[in-house]
């Protein structure tokens, strides 16, 4: 028996509509990939440039098949490991993959979500989900129901509410070219995972790289407030009082105690990752001046963290 909500979902999505589906990374704007009108709603409600493609989400593995003309090797192992999981694969795709969701592109990108509403939901569709995060084009992305409420309001016909998401960080996207594993987006599936994994890859769309990735832009996921990622946060303490400082796991003596905002006591990158667009959009509704941000440990996690950071401040990097 499928929950009202999820029936609800079905009708509006067979229905040229959108609904906002929970993941584990952040929330997504759904629509059907074969539904035109749905999909230029999405680009019309995010204010998103049609150049910019869209995930393609399914609830079956074997739904890729479909979608692609063939998954290379190194892929497969990603995701026979990986799904369902925030990992995005980039594959060429067959004539069932409308070219408007590719943005012209001869790839599409795919990933089987996990979170149990929307795989119920996918799984009671007959057909897969076009997906982008549900935040206006260049915003932070949204990890609670709460936050699209407050971005979109009743422009959405229902946003499906499956608390706050447990991993917090977009999907990393993941592509091969002439045989070399590619990653295009970092996240939260970490170069050292999918390394161990497949042997190197290459780390492309780097802040201050040209743009590799359609979207990949050096000022994305931006806060309101003028935002900064720098190495030493109490160099900043001139004006202390009008600033938000984001840090990691320890605060500073010389800095004010209430207006330091640490996202792991206990030095955890994932629990940081988790928090971390939460903590900005807490930050983002209080009248300060400015967002001093931390640079995070390099490695693991903190690497996806420093580039979702370096992109809020508009790709400035600062002592
Ligand atoms: O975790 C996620 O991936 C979330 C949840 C909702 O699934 N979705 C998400 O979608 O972050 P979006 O649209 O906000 O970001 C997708 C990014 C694009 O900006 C682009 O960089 C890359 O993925 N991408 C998607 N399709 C692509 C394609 N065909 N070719 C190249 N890059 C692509
Ligand atoms: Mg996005």
């Amino acid at each position: 028996m499928l929950p009202s909500q999820i029936k609800l979902a079905v009708d509006l999505l067979s229905n040229n509509d959108v609904v906002c589906i929970p993941t584990e990374t952040v929330y997504g704007l759904a629509a059907s990939l074969y539904s035109e009108k749905a999909i230029d709603k999405i680009y019309t409600l995010k204010g998103r440039p049609r150049s910019n493609p869209l995930i393609v989400h399914i609830g079956r593995k074997e739904d890729l098949f479909n979608l692609c003309t063939e998954v290379p090797a190194p892929l497969q192992q990603l995701i026979d490991r990986f799904w369902p999981g925030p990992l995005t694969i980039l594959v060429e795709k067959s004539d069932k993959v409308p070219i408007t969701v590719t943005a012209g592109e001869s790839r599409v990108g795919i990933r089987m979500p996990n979170h149990p509403l929307t795989l119920q939901l996918l799984q009671a569709l007959p057909f897969p989900l076009v997906a982008p995060s549900a935040n206006p084009y260049n915003a932070i992305s949204p990890t609670t129901a709460k936050h699209v409420q407050d971005y979109f309001g009743t422009q959405i016909p229902l946003i499906l509410d499956g608390g706050p998401c447990k991993q917090g960080l977009e999907s990393t996207v993941v592509g091969v070219e002439n045989g070399q594993a590619v990653i295009y987006r970092q996240g939260m599936i970490t170069v050292e995972q999918i390394e161990a994994m497949i042997g190197s890859v290459l780390v492309k769309g780097e802040v201050g790289e040209k743009q590799v990735a359609p979207g990949m832009t050096a000022k994305h996921y931006a806060p309101n407030t003028p935002t900064l990622l720098c190495e030493h946060p109490e160099i900043f303490a001139e004006d202390a009082e009008n600033k938000a400082f984001l840090l990691f796991d320890k605060k500073y003596a010389s800095l004010p105690s209430e207006h330091q905002y640490l996202l792991s006591e206990s030095g955890d990158l994932e629990e940081a990752a988790q928090r971390l667009y939460q903590c900005l959009h807490e930050i983002d509704h209080k009248s300060y001046k400015q967002i001093i941000c931390e640079r995070f440990p390099d490695h693991g996690i903190g690497r996806a963290i420093n580039d979702r950071l370096l992109r809020a401040g508009g790709g400035i990097v600062t002592q």
